[in-house]
């Protein structure tokens, strides 16, 4: 959740706070209130500015002094640490610890590139510097396209955001918060960040630490799956069906249930009525339907499955082509 996201920061901040009390392997800290972040970490880098809040981290902008020192001409790095909220409690770090993890195992041109993981000793703040991402995030896009992007931005999008879901699953990691404000479109394409609410897939990393699922109000609402709501753990379905409301509001511009969340939108049988957004080809809109589907014994579709609609050349498009190109012609006898 990034403070792009019209809510009080407050009440994010609570309802965090609220999920470590409930995880037994994190109680509060005797040590009382939390260190202020310096501005120099572990003596290389400098902060220069805040890029983005979220609910568990602020983003910064810093400067990489080692690589400064060295003639870099780029030494700037995106360095997130975790919200001074979250450092009373003695496991925080490990759960920082957590998101490097998890990203740190997917090597993807469209997921984030992280550096490094680090504690500053005289803070005991730990934090993780990435490279530094400049563009809008897919929030910022879908409020400045507010009728949808047309297909085919839609599908360069879509296409890199699908590959990067793939990977992540193929390779055993659950994002758990896909969200557009978590996602930032680069110059180069779309990334894919924030695992700090992921898991690894079962038996996988056992010794990392893992957030209670059960207050569900950690999750971005509207994002959740109904299982998710419902204190079911994790599973890739869930990020399918996040993935599926991210896809539909690019290609329409609107959530697909008015921002309400799975709960609310099944009581009102919002799903009865869910239209295609004019944008998006008719060929997709069964595969996005089924990602969008409350119940998970009937939501079959896999983040596979949704690359390989989207990637697929509109039909009508091919007929287009087909019938400008392929001229009808007698065919010669021999
Ligand atoms: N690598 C990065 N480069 C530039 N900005 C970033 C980067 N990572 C995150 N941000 C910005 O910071 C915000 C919060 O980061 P995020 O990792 O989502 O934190 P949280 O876990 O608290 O949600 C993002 O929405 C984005 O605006
Ligand atoms: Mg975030």
């Amino acid at each position: 959740m990034t403070t792009t996201e019209k809510e009080p920061q407050s009440s994010k901040l609570t309802r965090l706070a609220d999920i470590v009390d409930e995880s037994p392997a994190i109680q509060k800290s005797q040590a009382g209130s939390a260190n202020v972040l310096p501005q120099i970490l572990c003596q290389r880098y400098r902060i220069e500015r805040l890029l983005g809040v979220g609910g568990m981290g602020a983003v910064y902008r810093a400067k990489d002094l080692l690589r400064a020192h060295f003639g870099d001409p780029e030494p700037w790095v995106a360095l997130k640490a975790l919200n001074e909220s979250f450092v009373e409690y003695p496991d925080a770090n490990a759960l920082l610890y957590s998101e490097y993890a998890l990203t740190n195992r997917l090597h993807h041109a469209h997921i984030v590139r992280l550096h490094d993981f680090g504690i500053d000793q005289p803070s005991q703040r730990a934090f993780i510097t990435m490279e530094l991402l400049k563009g809008p995030t897919l929030d910022q896009l879908i409020e400045a396209h507010p009728s949808g992007l047309p297909w085919i931005e839609l599908q360069n999008i879509a296409i890199p955001l699908l590959q990067a879901l793939v990977c992540s699953h193929k390779h055993g990691v659950l994002h758990g918060d896909l969200k557009p404000s978590n996602v930032i479109l680069t110059d180069d394409g779309v990334r894919l960040f924030d695992f700090g609410l992921g898991q690894a897939m079962d038996g996988l990393l056992p010794g990392l630490p893992r957030l209670s699922r059960k207050r569900i109000a950690a999750w971005t609402p509207r994002y959740a799956a109904l299982e998710l709501i419902n204190g079911e753990p994790l599973t890739a379905s869930a990020d399918v069906y996040a993935m599926a409301c991210i896809l539909y509001e690019l290609s329409g511009g609107l959530h697909p249930f008015s921002r309400l969340t799975a709960q609310q939108a099944k009581d009102m049988q919002q799903d009865q009525s869910l239209q295609r957004p004019a944008n998006l080809p008719a060929q997709c809109w069964p595969a996005l339907r089924n990602a969008l589907a409350f119940d998970k014994q009937q939501r079959t579709m896999d983040a596979v499955g949704l690359l390989e609609v989207f990637s697929a050349p509109k039909a009508n498009w091919l007929a287009d082509v087909l019938r400008n190109s392929w001229p009808v012609r007698p065919r010669s006898g021999n």
